[in-house]
């Protein structure tokens, strides 16, 4: 009798001495990887202490790390944190080697990120108000970073510069990490970019911050002072970058079910949460945690963004 190698059985999920990858489908050191690690901290225990690592397969916005996890063994142990971009890619992308829909088991979510509108530590503006000018008087001549066609920092200067009717030279990169590097050294202009990411950043004065994508202004006290793109004049303009866990489609229903179980504790761990919260972002605790209220989440807001993405056309780049 052959015998099944331990682990083989959905019930041993996961076996001691194999390590659970989370891959991030943008470069390390960004907001993407940043609730990634997190994560990866808050699930060990709840998995029984078995090893979760982070793995970055950045490039083409995300969509070669969520390629790479589509066509994973789908045993558990190759996963994937991906955010607004599985919504956006469908539409951005006129070929997918992967679908959204039917590629993938949805895990359950993890949290909402506000993002930032920030500038160059040099650029004359100190207030949105006076960036509106410099951008009026600028025109033709401003450099926009994003981490992708599709990726969130993409999405944000998109709606952006559609809502000002002012087109900017975009510079993608690996993600938004290499994009704030650049920012910080004067290379870029300006960058919308999530909490996670620029929070740090904006305490230590590295950039300018001049605004922020949500409806409400935030609590964070280095954020609280900036002013909403909605109170600034852009009517209702509101992104807010959603995290998911997903593995591929065919994953035995008992794995998906102890990730599950897994990711429900990690949310309220409260390490994970303080250290979420203190980057501007809010763990889920809505019904999006659970596969079938994630799946049903997504699939909508394929269809919001795409409709919102094709309305705002021609500067999508
Ligand atoms: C993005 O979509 O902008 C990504 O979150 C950037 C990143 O995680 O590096």
């Amino acid at each position: 009798v052959a015998l099944i190698p331990a682990g083989a059985h959905a019930e041993d999920f996961p076996v001691k001495n194999k390590t659970i990858t989370i891959v991030v489908p943008y470069a390390a050191g960004g907001p993407t990887d940043r609730v990634a690690r997190d994560l990866a901290e808050a699930l060990r225990k709840p998995l029984g202490d078995v090893s979760v690592v982070v793995d970055n397969t950045a490039g083409a916005g995300s969509t070669i790390g969520t390629a790479r996890v589509a066509r994973a063994t789908p045993d558990g142990y190759t996963l994937l944190l991906n955010h607004i971009s599985m919504a956006t890619m469908p539409t951005m992308y006129r070929k997918l080697p992967f679908s959204v829909s039917s590629d993938f088991e949805f895990l359950g979510m993890v949290n909402d990120v506000p993002m930032t509108l920030i500038g160059r530590p040099t650029l004359p503006p100190n207030n949105y108000k006076e960036l509106s000018t410099w951008i009026a008087q600028n025109k033709g001549n401003i450099t926009l970073g994003h981490a992708g066609l599709g990726s969130a920092s993409h999405l944000c200067g998109l709606l952006y510069q559609s809502a000002i009717k002012v087109e900017m030279t975009s510079v993608p990169y690996k993600g938004t990490a290499p994009a704030m590097t650049d920012l910080i050294g004067g290379q870029i202009d300006l960058l919308c970019d999530q909490t996670t990411n620029t929070t740090g950043q904006i305490e230590a004065k590295k950039v300018k911050a001049y605004a922020v994508t949500t409806l409400q202004r935030l609590r964070t006290p280095a954020l609280k002072d900036l002013p909403t793109l909605d109170e600034s004049g852009l009517k209702n303009f509101q992104v807010t970058i959603w995290h998911g866990l997903y593995a591929p489609k065919g994953t035995p229903a008992a794995v998906q079910k102890k990730l599950n179980d897994a990711l429900k504790q990690a949310l309220k761990d409260p390490e994970f949460v303080k250290k979420q919260e203190g980057l501007g972002a809010v763990v889920v605790t809505d019904g999006r945690i659970d596969p079938a209220g994630h799946k049903k989440f997504v699939l909508a807001e394929i269809d919001k963004w795409g409709a919102i993405i094709k309305a705002a056309g021609s500067y999508a780049d």
